[in-house]
């Protein structure tokens, strides 16, 4: 979507973050809420909606599939849903940017229709592993043709009828799972999920909101074809991984005292909370409420002193995207930070252990990264200029950074920011970071 090489952020060393702010929304649940209210029958109306480029792929992918959709404004998106079966051929490839989470569920979803579709996207998402998701769906009948390495464009092909299956999946993963049961929407009988370690759960609670009958027992989930949804209000939370740059940059930054509003709480995603609070931060939990399926709550974060820890693996899903703000912190922690069972972290928007590892080895951080984590000693943060190979939350992370670096740090390769969180920099600049941008035209 992006020319990516056309913004970098460069920030001057120190400061602190204070006031009250609102991340913008909820990306996994920005999706979702356009997936199932163009699936459903009436009108949906989100309020809260993520405006980054990865949403945005997702509801420009709907109104392809012949979905009339108003918005976004604001915020606020009007789907008037076509039911189960009303979607439409689109005319060529629908391209989905840099955004794995529309290309997954969107497999499944369409893996279930009468007519063919080609999926496409920019050249990270072109790299990313879809075997995870094409050959659970071949086991269900779907027809799906990958590159030779498994990769986009995937070319699905309409099928008479999908068979339910019963799967345990092989890594920890909501995209598979959200892709499986959007196919078992469309599956003849029951369609189950198993995981061996609990992931992200908007699929099934939306679903469920919807009025999608949902069998949730212990690990596994389960749906049967050919019931309907029923269109509704949605209000996204704001997006607790977007939070997490500001939960790190507080937490490091001495004399820091910011109030985050809204952040969504479902306990499938507050890994960043407890590894923060493992390592010392203070953070309180303020007014925990429910909103439209989900738990939210305000988040106060001071600085404190951190110290490194050893993270415990089961959290590790838990906190799945927020490791590079999470590897910052431990660079600025007294000690050790030692992170394993994390090798799904090398298969994201870039390979996140790698690029974190050099970039912090270039601030002058010890850094060890190894097949399924990183061992880093906390130091002093210097000044540099790190690559952050397109990865919006590689580039958030370094950006936070710069709160406790010696000089100057510059983030090349940042356009792809705009795909989870439009207005970082402003945002940021107004709690007290001292950040920076270059655009080149
Ligand atoms: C997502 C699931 C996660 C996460 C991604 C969004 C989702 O991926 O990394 O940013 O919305 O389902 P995996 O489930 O593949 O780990």
């Amino acid at each position: 979507m992006n020319a990516t090489k056309d913004v970098s952020f460069v920030v001057a060393p120190g400061g602190r973050l204070n006031g009250r702010l609102r991340v913008p929304g909820d990306k996994s649940i920005s999706h979702r809420a356009i997936m199932l209210g163009a699936l459903a029958e009436g009108v949906t109306e989100v309020s809260g909606f993520l405006q980054g480029e990865d949403s945005l792929a997702t509801l420009a992918a709907f109104r392809r599939l012949g979905v009339p959709i108003v918005g976004p404004e604001a915020g606020q998106v009007r789907i008037e849903g076509v039911g189960l079966h009303g979607l439409q051929a689109p005319d060529s490839p629908l391209d989905l940017g840099n955004s794995g989470t529309s290309m997954r569920l969107l497999a499944g979803l369409l893996a279930g229709q009468t007519f063919p579709t080609t999926l496409i996207g920019d050249a990270s998402l072109s790299r990313r592993p879809m075997r995870r998701v094409t050959e659970p769906l071949g086991r269900m009948g779907a027809r799906i043709l990958t590159t030779d390495q498994g990769t986009a464009p995937l070319r699905i092909e309409p099928v008479p009828q999908l068979r339910a299956i019963d799967y345990t999946l092989p890594v920890a993963s909501a995209q598979i799972k959200s892709c499986l049961l959007l196919a078992g929407l469309y599956a003849l009988g029951d369609t189950c999920v198993r995981e061996t370690a609990p992931t992200r759960d908007h699929t099934e609670r939306m679903l469920a909101n919807f009025g999608y009958p949902v069998r949730r027992a212990g690990s596994r989930v389960c749906v049967s074809g050919g019931e309907r949804l029923r269109g509704r209000a949605i209000a996204v939370p704001a997006d607790i991984s977007s939070a997490a740059f500001f939960l790190v940059g507080a937490s490091i930054a001495p004399g820091s005292d910011l109030t985050l509003l809204e952040v969504g709480m479902n306990p499938t995603r507050t890994g960043v909370i407890q590894i923060l609070r493992a390592m010392g931060a203070v953070i309180d939990v303020i007014a925990a409420r429910e909103a439209g399926g989900e738990p939210v709550a305000d988040l106060r974060v001071r600085g404190a002193p951190l110290h490194g820890i050893h993270i415990p693996e089961d959290q590790v899903p838990l906190a799945i995207d927020e490791f590079p703000a999470l590897f910052v912190a431990a660079a600025c922690a007294e000690g050790e930070t030692l992170l394993s069972g994390a090798a799904e972290l090398r298969v994201k928007e870039s390979d996140r252990i790698q690029v974190m590892a050099e970039g912090l080895a270039i601030l002058g951080i010890e850094v060890e990264p190894r097949p399924d984590g990183i061992r880093i000693r906390g130091g002093r943060l210097g000044s540099g200029v790190i690559d952050s190979h397109g990865d919006h939350r590689i580039a958030m992370a370094f950006a936070m950074a710069g709160l406790r670096a010696t000089g100057a740090i510059s983030i090349r390769d940042c356009a792809n920011v705009d795909t989870s969180f439009p207005g970082f920099v402003d945002l940021a600049a107004g709690a007290g970071l001292k950040i920076g941008e270059l655009r080149q035209k």
